[in-house]
């Protein structure tokens, strides 16, 4: 499979991108994605997903997925963030603090009169499709994927599509390693698959080490020909989240089958959002959005450091975790089959007394039940489970909570800990 290389910047709508496609320091075509598009990858919050391609193999009865669609089992936990005292880690946002929009003015016609003249101003302020692969602290398990992909049964389509977060991933908080990177690319080539590589954590970088590259610049360096990465860059981490606004880099072929989807499905990105976005980049340029993103990066790295030491202070034999270098998530394993090596584990509750590593738990029970008496939530990591299966892993968000509620939380869940543990 040779996929042409994209090789020029395209102009869509009322937003120009040329800046930013230098993001990636690599000569591309880019195209605007809304929300919707990104939710074409079923598992996206989820983890490393391989799938049977984009449409699918099989075609999708809409009326009977709509039935059977299921309420969110994170949205079903939020009534509970209501309760009056009790501190929450549970949703993944980011922090309105660092959005640089502090106002919105626009002016309307008043109904009654066709002058120019007569406005109103108003002000806003500020199953088989898809199947999991292994990850690690380190990204995904290429070991996994490799024994996954040459263990294919012969006659079965084997999967076109590798769906990854490869900055502090939502769920799991991890980063994908360089190592790992190239071996993911080298599989792709061999094995003929597409990489969507959703990166909206990319600038939430807080690593010692130089920032590792994408896949989407690492591919030309890496292989002999492009085209088998799609890449998805967002502005809700770093200049709203509700504009929900973004862009796709990758072969011509995939983005213009994008547009002809765009065209017949939500028909393009809304013009409002785009044009605030446009004015924004446009004033600032792209050095302007460099240094505003270091200073976005700069505040969540202040965010996970408080996290980290009351992590330390009162978890402490009562969890295990790595800290993560990118993202907004302290956090559980996705997979129920993660090794439970202790420099691999994420945020995993002890939940037994001297409790060995093979001991699974279950934190949903003890966060619907104990934790939340006690005035404190994260989420259950059985929620980003396929199999529903029960595990000791919570994902936390550290974006939102000051250093006092992060402290007084993290004693209130010591305490659950110790009333489970029966200490
Ligand atoms: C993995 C992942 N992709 C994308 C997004 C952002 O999506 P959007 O650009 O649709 O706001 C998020 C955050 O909500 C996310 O966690």
């Amino acid at each position: 499979m040779k996929l042409p290389a994209s090789a020029h910047l395209t102009q869509l709508s009322a937003i120009r991108i040329r800046q930013y496609s230098s993001i990636t320091k690599h000569p591309c075509r880019a195209i605007l994605t809304s929300s919707h598009l990104s939710s074409f990858t079923t598992h996206r919050r989820r983890m490393s997903t391989i799938t049977n391609g984009v449409n699918g193999a099989k075609t999708l009865d809409v009326v009977q997925n709509a039935k059977e669609r299921k309420p969110s089992p994170i949205r079903s936990l939020f009534p509970l963030e209501k309760t009056p005292g009790v501190i929450s880690f549970l949703a993944g946002k980011p922090n309105p603090t660092m959005f640089p929009l502090t106002s919105l003015s626009f002016s309307a016609r008043s109904p009654h009169s066709s002058s120019l003249e007569d406005e109103t101003t108003y002000s806003l302020t500020s199953e088989d499709l898809a199947l999991e692969v292994e990850t690690d602290a380190h990204g995904i398990s290429t070991t996994s994927l490799r024994s996954i992909l040459e263990n294919w049964p012969a006659g079965k389509p084997k999967p076109k599509v590798l769906y990854t977060v490869p900055y502090g991933c939502n769920p799991t908080g991890m980063t994908a390693t360089l190592e790992r990177r190239i071996e993911v690319l080298k599989l792709a080539r061999e094995h003929e698959f597409i990489v969507l590589e959703d990166d909206p954590y990319f600038y939430l970088y807080y690593g010692t080490a130089p920032r590792t590259p994408s896949y989407f610049s690492l591919e030309p360096q890496i292989l002999p020909e492009t085209g088998r990465v799609l890449r998805f860059d967002s502005f809700s981490k770093v200049l709203s989240a509700g504009m929900r606004i973004g862009f796709a880099s990758g072969p011509d072929a995939i983005l213009s089958a994008i547009e002809k989807h765009t065209a017949t499905s939500n028909l393009q990105v809304s013009s409002l959002t785009q044009v605030i976005a446009a004015k924004l980049l446009d004033s600032w340029g792209y050095e302007g959005y460099k240094t505003h993103t270091e200073r976005v990066s700069e505040f969540y790295r202040e965010k996970r450091d408080v996290f980290q030491a009351a992590m330390v202070k009162y978890l402490d034999g009562y969890a295990e975790w790595v800290k993560p270098e990118a993202g907004m998530f302290f956090c559980h394993s996705s997979t129920a089959h993660d090794k439970l090596t202790p420099d691999l584990t994420r945020f995993k509750l002890n939940l037994t007394s001297g409790s060995d590593l093979k001991d699974i738990g279950d934190s949903e029970s003890v966060i619907r039940t104990t934790a939340f008496e006690k005035g404190v939530l994260a989420l259950p990591g059985k929620v980003f489970l396929p199999n529903g299966n029960k595990t000791a892993y919570v994902r936390a968000s550290f974006s939102l909570s000051p250093e006092a509620d992060v402290y007084e939380a993290l004693s209130r869940l010591r305490a659950a800990l110790v009333e489970v543990r029966g200490e």
